[in-house]
């Protein structure tokens, strides 16, 4: 090979980055961070804020307050939290007459000191219920105990909150009733008006949250899910016809990886006939199930949960709908999955963007990518 040989292959080499600097330099746009680089204009926040989403996590409050390297990896990388329990009514409520706030009000705190976001999850729901309820809510009592409990909760942080699930997971279509309602406590008590009474009283105690129905289940092309969509719409749609207020759909997106969870056609469908009813999408619960994996070599198992999640990700962020992501928890040290849904061999799952140790693993870089591959859409819906 020539001297003229290397120089001319040289310079062919160089010249497409010579001329991308030279039209960056036009266009005065700040040269791309490298890849390696994750805080700042390299973590998920900032590559989500780029397509009209906002990214965030589901966090433990004990956590934020003990462990300052957990506490900076979620400042860093979120716009927008959630508590992972904090919120919920056995957290909130030791007694039928009595409220503790301590952790609820310290998220709070952290989110208005960082100047973030927050979701409020949630307002009733069928679990996570105090250990007095089964014994003191009735008929008699329980539209009373709900609207008191909407009242103090959502009203204590009125106009401070993104939105809240108001209502979250009523829907069960295995229970065998013709509206797909789950047989749940609430719906024991009160009926299933109870749901529109909920987001009436939400709406009375925090005018400026976004109002949301949250679920999971929905999101595989699997009977079960196709099931569990067409349930959730014929909910959603008779509460758009009776004009309650609500104005999005929480997409839970606890997903899996393996060859048998298929995400697709009928998930698009129900996200474009989510948008025809005029409200917007969180996926607000977002991890990977890596149960259905070998555990080694571990590398393959990450590069699988990473797939998974570029393929959920690139598929449902075609739809404009879909305004905000979080998963739920941030590291693999905590982690809902190695509790309830754990690997049968009880090894800890690696289903989130950051590992045991808060370096990223192939699904923080997975997630970034389909943030920036996300189509453009238009600001306003
Ligand atoms: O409160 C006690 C605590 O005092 C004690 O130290 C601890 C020891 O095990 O147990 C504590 O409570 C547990 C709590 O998590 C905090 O760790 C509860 O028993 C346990 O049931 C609870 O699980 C939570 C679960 O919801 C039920 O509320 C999970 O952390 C949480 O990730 C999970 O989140 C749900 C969403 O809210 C709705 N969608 C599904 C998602 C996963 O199930």
């Amino acid at each position: 090979m020539t001297n003229h040989h290397l120089s001319r292959r040289a310079f062919l080499a160089s010249a497409p980055l010579a001329l991308a600097g030279c039209h960056r330099d036009l266009l005065s746009i700040p040269p791309p961070p490298p890849a390696q680089e994750i805080t700042g204009p390299g973590s998920l926040r900032q590559h989500a804020a780029q397509h009209i989403l906002l990214y965030g996590c589901a966090v433990n409050v004990k956590l934020l307050s003990t462990d300052p390297a957990y506490a900076d990896l979620v400042r860093t990388q979120s716009s927008i939290l959630v508590a992972e329990n904090a919120m919920k009514w056995g957290p909130l409520r030791p007694t039928p007459t009595t409220f503790n706030f301590d952790q609820a009000d310290a998220l709070v705190a952290f989110v208005e000191q960082n100047r973030l976001k927050l979701r409020g999850h949630n307002l009733l729901w069928h679990r996570a219920l105090p250990a007095w309820f089964a014994a003191y809510a009735n008929r008699a009592n329980a539209e009373q105990l709900m609207l008191q409990h909407i009242d103090q909760v959502a009203g204590r942080y009125a106009g401070r909150m993104h939105s809240w699930d108001v209502v979250n997971e009523a829907i069960l279509p295995s229970d065998g009733r013709s509206d797909g309602l789950r047989n749940s406590p609430w719906l024991q008590l009160l009926g299933p008006t109870y749901i529109e009474t909920a987001f009436r009283a939400a709406r009375a105690a925090d005018p400026q949250a976004l109002l949301t129905y949250n679920d999971y289940g929905i999101e595989g092309e699997d009977p079960a899910a196709q099931r569990k969509r067409d349930a959730v719409l014929l909910l959603l749609r008779r509460l758009k016809t009776r004009n309650v207020p609500i104005d999005a759909m929480g997409i839970q997106s606890h997903i899996s990886a393996g060859p048998r969870h298929v995400y697709g056609p009928g998930l698009m469908r129900f996200l474009a006939d989510l948008r025809e009813l005029d409200l917007q999408v969180f996926l607000t619960e977002l991890d990977v199930n890596d149960r259905d994996l070998p555990l080694k070599p571990t590398g393959a198992r990450d590069e699988a949960v990473a797939a998974t999640y570029r393929q959920y990700l690139d598929l449902v962020l075609r739809e404009p709908a879909v305004r905000v992501v979080l998963t739920w928890g941030i590291t693999d040290r905590a982690t809902w999955l190695n509790g309830e849904d754990a690997r049968a061999d009880h090894q800890p799952e690696r289903c989130l963007p950051f590992d045991r140790d808060y370096a990223p693993t192939p699904a923080f870089f997975a997630m970034r990518n389909s943030f920036d591959r996300r189509p453009a859409i238009r600001a306003a819906l």
